[in-house]
């Protein structure tokens, strides 16, 4: 039997983890590594400890009982969307990354939609210029750090640059190419039109291959130093939110997923790229050929969480024995946290805001409150934060049969059970615990010819695993405190540039 590797290049860490042919997690190795935040609402990462976290959480998870690299017979990668990796001559990183949840390039949001018409761009890219997306972060290094940008002869997003480094080989898949902005999602090409009006190189983009494409091999220095095999294949992989939703299934219409990892997501497949006028969703490319999904993005979901963790000396950095600790509390706590509600724009905010100027907020704060509460408050603010995509995403008529949930938060029956009252619907948990890595585990298998399609890697490998049920004694609640959430955001709009200004 086959075994199957998947690398999730996330925020936080990178996951090794492998699989055999049934989709039983054989064995899985996070490692972490830093987020740097030079200025607030700012967010790098350093291309070389992404590549130090690979080969801590290869050999980790190699050192595992019973892993033989010689049976990984393909390796699939999956990754945070949209940071820019700008490479010299050498290649090697002129700067540090800028990563998705950065939020500096609002002038350069700007000057795109003002340079190319903001209809057009939609009409080109099938989404608005958001600061999260890449193009902008590359104007902004050729605007502030022209001596930078001199130096720029490639650009990679996360994944595609630790495939470089694992196999030499240059390449960007379609699912992570389509969140730069520079990618016409319905033709599934780059935009020679939105390149020329930019003034960018087309010199500076790699070709761009398909999910399950094998895209190059383990070479032998590479081996070597992580214990993989030379040679192994390594596939076109896929943005996480892509690999996400191949892990849980959701490569067919009328199937949603939710996840909750740094950010939040409410991903909806798609058969034909259908685009919200609005740009308050997002239409990429998914890893299913020819297929495309809508999502809503919320920049601090788990994020939020991890603050309150860190920031109120929850203790320790332990992973889920600390988040259990603090969900369990809240869960003593009723709903709505008696009246303190939490705007979650730690990061700025996107889905529906589009806003990279917001800010957290905690609302009605008094001295009945505990710290449970504000966990509480946290925990709900998400879920009203994920409602605001699902109610913008039904509103796209977009069939929804079922909603299945990824990510870690997705582990936490307390945060599910609340989000199931929020959203009012039933929440599928699925067999694929592993998050992005697994699916892209997947798309490694069906390039490896494991399975002949991604439908059928899915169909023969993902299980329900147990549901979550809305509580409907708290219906009336939740529509009550969503309302009051939604009202929150309006009224402290134009405080938050002024309020970011300060201190
Ligand atoms: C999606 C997005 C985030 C990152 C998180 O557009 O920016 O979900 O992919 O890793």
């Amino acid at each position: 039997m086959a075994l199957l590797l998947g690398l999730d290049v996330g925020t936080t860490g990178c996951k090794a983890a492998v699989f055999d042919e049934a989709g039983r997690t054989i064995a899985s190795h996070t490692e972490e590594y830093p987020l740097y935040h030079p200025q607030p609402g700012w967010a790098e990462q350093e291309p070389e400890e992404w590549w130090r976290g690979v080969v801590g959480a290869i050999r980790g998870m190699l050192a595992d009982d019973g892993v033989d690299a010689g049976e990984i017979a393909a390796i699939g990668l999956s990754g945070q969307m949209h940071g820019a990796v700008l490479l010299d001559e050498a290649r090697l990183p002129v700067r540090r990354a800028i990563i998705w949840s950065d939020g500096r390039t609002t002038a350069q949001c700007r000057t795109i939609t003002e340079t190319v018409g903001a209809e057009k761009l939609i009409e080109l890219t099938g989404n608005p210029a958001l600061e999260g997306f890449t193009a902008p972060k590359v104007l902004w290094v050729r605007e502030q750090e022209p001596e930078h940008f001199a130096r720029a002869r490639l650009l990679l997003l996360p994944k595609d640059y630790i495939r470089y480094r694992l196999t030499d080989e240059i390449a960007m898949e379609i699912s992570d190419a389509a969140g730069t902005l520079l990618f016409d999602v319905r033709q599934g090409r780059w935009s020679g039109e939105l390149l020329d009006a930019l003034g960018l190189p087309a010199s500076l983009l790699p070709e761009v291959r398909g999910s399950a494409e094998v895209c190059g091999h383990v070479t032998p220095d590479v081996a070597k130093l992580t214990g993989l095999v030379a040679g192994t294949p390594v596939v076109g992989g896929g943005a996480d939110n892509a690999c996400g939703a191949v892990g849980t299934g959701v490569v067919r219409a009328g199937l949603v997923a939710v996840s909750i990892g740094t950010s939040g997501t409410v991903l909806a497949h798609a058969d034909e790229a259908r685009i919200d006028p609005e740009g308050r969703v997002h239409t990429f490319n998914h890893s299913v050929p020819g297929a495309y999904y809508l999502m809503g993005v919320h920049q601090a979901a788990g994020y939020s969480l991890r603050w309150l963790r860190d920031t109120l000396g929850f203790g320790g950095k332990g992973g889920d024995v600390v988040y259990e600790r603090m969900t369990g509390e809240a869960a003593d706590v009723p709903p709505l946290a008696k009246g303190l509600v939490f705007l979650p724009y730690l990061q700025g905010e996107r889905t529906p805001h589009m806003d990279a100027a917001a800010r957290g907020v905690f609302f009605g704060l008094s001295g009945v409150h505990t710290r449970a509460h504000l966990t509480r408050a946290v925990l709900e603010g998400v879920a009203f934060s994920l409602r605001d995509s699902w109610e913008i995403l039904r509103e796209q008529g977009l069939p929804i049969d079922e909603v299945r949930i990824t990510g870690g938060g997705a582990r936490s029956d307390v945060w599910m059970g609340i989000l199931a009252s929020v959203l009012g619907v039933e929440l599928v948990r699925t067999s694929a615990t592993e998050g992005p890595a697994f699916g892209a585990a997947l798309l490694a298998g069906v390039g490896a010819g494991v399975w002949s399609s991604i439908s059928e890697a899915c169909e023969t490998t993902i299980r329900p695993l147990d549901t979550i049920q809305p509580d409907t004694s708290v219906t009336e609640q939740y529509t009550e405190g969503y309302g009051f959430y939604q009202e929150l955001y309006p009224a402290l709009k134009d405080l938050f540039p002024h309020g970011v200004k300060l201190g």
